[in-house]
């Protein structure tokens, strides 16, 4: 990438390539649309347009050769040579052409995809923020500083909130003067084994107030975490917006010997393709949409498989290289230690049992939910007094279900273990994790069935004895749920659409709520609990860590507030948040934790 040294605007970049969107069909594309495909008659025929373009226009310094994949280990390199044109092309070369956003680092989208009054308010607050230029800028830790603030003489007593406040600085030792950045704190009494999160105000100037109630006392560590810079989130957000997603999938289209490849996403803008296959049937009627492929012998029917393909290339500047480079973003901020006295509360055993916990106490998540002592999780709201046994006694006459990514899919292995059961459809371990799992117990009329959530995810394919390729979603699978019998379904959307801007979690959930409101109607003996998000950190990647927890905690708050009192709300994110959870397959003991909840809430 040579040096030149001027911005690339949005505007120009696209007026260069929107022309290649016309529909040029000749007579015999005519015959496949009626034969199968669905042809998209405009690029843009859903969301009103109503965010003004110079909201986003975003600054590229293009003489950087930077982009978000240089250096990425398991990113495989693509078209490594020179780019096709894609007249008669063959599998993966297809994918090889020049305005391609994975490897194009600086092809931009419409970006009226969204429409304004959906956004969140984070979002809508950071929309006119400037890309970070000086690393200086940020906030910095040495500079910044936290401080315990004492409200009582003679310090903290069992029952009373710690308070701490913490004023960020830049690296020039200026006060950040604004607000926005994801700030953690989880505090641990280490000769207890005790921990708890906490809960910080921002005071949207550089100034956080952080809570944590005390149900202990000892010497406490508070342990704040800064894992996402405002700066960094505006990046993420303004990305997915502009290039539509962080992260781009594949077609497969097979008949006879030939074979094709093309894009594939969430929304239709992509790019050199005359036709775009519409595949939201084949994805279980949540909106997808693949390149059609170039051959007149195939047609966007002829789609085997569809997974993933690879992160997109963008141009960066040096204050966002800086933070690509931040690694491991659970790194300390600051740390201080708070003596709290007083004798404890011995009165949890009057708690109710969480089944009897109103399930709309399981979404209010204003204060710590639950704490961990000596690795086992105690909500705050309700007690787990389920034993083993009465775990295994609930299991009677019940079919679980967990949809979702492999964070349930290590559920149905766990619960496998725990229980007898029988594997009766896909693998009992990690081996080819995206397909269908399911196991059964016949003597106690069991049935554990792990589903995966459509795409994104990793991979799906075309099952043998299907005429035409369509995935389960979550709502189709709510949709199978009869009238009669026991279920426990838990819905898990996450870390698979961390790749994406928000609106793709909000299109999903509004789709579930339909067939979920009719579920529940129709029977009583359905339990359904949404798991939350969760914290973790890889060193991998930036883009696929957990910066949009917040966001799709606050966009399922949103979307789901009918369903508070029929359904219970699982807050991981406050659960790994109290066991410093760090992989994004929570191990042991938050695992079984987790599903200990999930139980203490749906079992009598
Ligand atoms: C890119 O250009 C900017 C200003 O145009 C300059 O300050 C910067 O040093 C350049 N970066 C590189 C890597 O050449
Ligand atoms: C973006 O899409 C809208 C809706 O189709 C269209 O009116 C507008 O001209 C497009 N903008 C650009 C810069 O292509
Ligand atoms: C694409 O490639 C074919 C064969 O390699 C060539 O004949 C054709 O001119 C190329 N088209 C464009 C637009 O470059
Ligand atoms: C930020 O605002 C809070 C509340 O108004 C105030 O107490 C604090 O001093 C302010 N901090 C800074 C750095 O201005
Ligand atoms: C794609 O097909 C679905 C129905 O399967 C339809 O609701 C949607 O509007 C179509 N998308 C476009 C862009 O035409
Ligand atoms: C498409 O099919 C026709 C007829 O079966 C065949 O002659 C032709 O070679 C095929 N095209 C390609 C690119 O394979
Ligand atoms: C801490 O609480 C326990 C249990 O109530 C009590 O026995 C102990 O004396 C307390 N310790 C201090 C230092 O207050
Ligand atoms: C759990 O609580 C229920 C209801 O209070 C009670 O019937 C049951 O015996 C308790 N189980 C255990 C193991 O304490
Ligand atoms: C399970 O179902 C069978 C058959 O309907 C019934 O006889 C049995 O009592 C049920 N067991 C439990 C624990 O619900």
């Amino acid at each position: 990438m040579v040096s030149i040294k001027r911005y690339v605007y949005t505007l120009t970049v696209m007026a260069g390539f929107y022309v290649l969107y016309y529909l040029n069909i000749d007579n015999r594309d005519v015959l496949n649309i009626l034969n199968n495909v669905q042809i998209l008659s405009s690029i843009w025929p859903e969301t009103p347009v109503s965010i003004p373009l110079q909201d986003f226009i975003f600054k590229a310094e293009i003489n950087q050769s930077i982009s978000l994949t240089k250096g990425c280990t398991g990113c495989p390199i693509i078209c490594p040579n020179s780019f096709k044109n894609k007249s008669g092309c063959r599998g993966d070369d297809c994918l090889c052409f020049k305005s391609n956003p994975v490897l194009n680092f600086h092809t931009w989208f419409n970006n009226t995809i969204i429409s304004k009054e959906e956004l969140l308010p984070f979002e809508m607050m950071t929309l006119k923020d400037k890309s970070v230029k000086d690393p200086l800028r940020l906030p910095n830790k040495e500079r910044s500083y936290a401080k315990v603030m004492i409200l009582t003489e003679g310090g903290y007593k069992v029952g009373e909130d710690i308070l701490v406040k913490l004023e960020v600085y830049n690296g020039y030792g200026d006060s950040v003067k604004r607000g926005g950045d994801d700030v953690r704190v989880r505090m641990v009494e280490i000769n207890k084994q005790l921990t708890i999160a906490g809960r910080v105000k921002d005071y949207n100037n550089g100034t956080y107030i952080i809570t944590i109630p005390t149900l202990w006392n000892g010497t406490n560590n508070v342990i704040i975490y800064m894992p996402y810079f405002r700066e960094e989130r505006v990046t993420y957000l303004t990305w997915t917006r502009q290039f539509n997603a962080l992260f781009y999938y594949k077609a497969k289209f097979r008949k006879g010997s030939e074979v094709q490849v093309t894009l594939c996403s969430s929304r239709p803008n992509l790019p050199e393709y005359d036709v775009i296959c519409n595949m939201t049937y084949e994805n279980g009627d949540d909106k997808w949409y693949c390149g059609a492929p170039p051959s007149r012998n195939l047609s966007c029917r002829d789609v085997i498989s569809i997974g993933d393909y690879h992160f997109i290339d963008v141009a960066i500047a040096n204050g966002q290289q800086y933070l690509r480079r931040r690694g491991n973003t659970f790194r300390l901020f600051k740390e201080l230690k708070v003596e709290v006295k007083g004798e404890e509360d011995t009165r949890r055993h009057l708690l109710p049992i969480c089944k009897r916990l109103s399930r709309s106490k399981t979404w209010d998540t204003s204060l710590p939910t639950g704490y961990a002592s000596k690795g086992k999780y105690f909500p705050m709201y309700c007690q787990i007094n389920k034993t083993d046994e009465d775990i295994k006694t609930c299991l009677i006459n019940t079919t679980v279900i967990f949809t979702g990514d492999s964070t349930t899919r290590h559920w149905f292995i766990r619960l496998r273990k725990f229980i007898e059961c029988k594997q009766t459809v896909g693998t009992s371990d990690f081996y080819r994790w995206t397909r269908d799992a399911e196991c059964e117990n016949q003597n106690i009329n069991l049935k554990i069935q792990w589903r995966p959530h459509n795409l994104p995810i990793t991979s799906v394919e075309k099952l043998s004895n299907e005429i035409r390729f369509r995935v389960k979603s979550i709502a189709l699978l709510l949709d199978d749920i009869p009238t009669e019998g026991k279920y426990i379904f838990v819905i898990h959307l996450f870390a698979h659409f961390s790749r994406h801007h928000y609106y793709v979690i909000r299109e999903r959930l509004r789709h579930i709520a339909v067939s979920l409101r009719h579920a529940l109607d129709r029977n009583e003996n359905l339990f359904v609990a949404v798991k939350g998000p969760h914290m973790y950190s890889t060193d991998w990647m930036p883009a696929v860590n957990d910066y949009t927890g917040p966001f799709v905690e606050r966009v399922l708050m949103n979307e789901l507030v009918e369903f508070r009192n029929r359904v219970a709300y699982l807050d991981f994110w406050d659960m790994s948040s109290a066991y410093g959870n760090v992989d994004i397959h929570p191990t042991e003991p938050m695992q079984w934790n987790m599903l200990r909840l999930l139980f203490g809430y749906a079992c009598p």
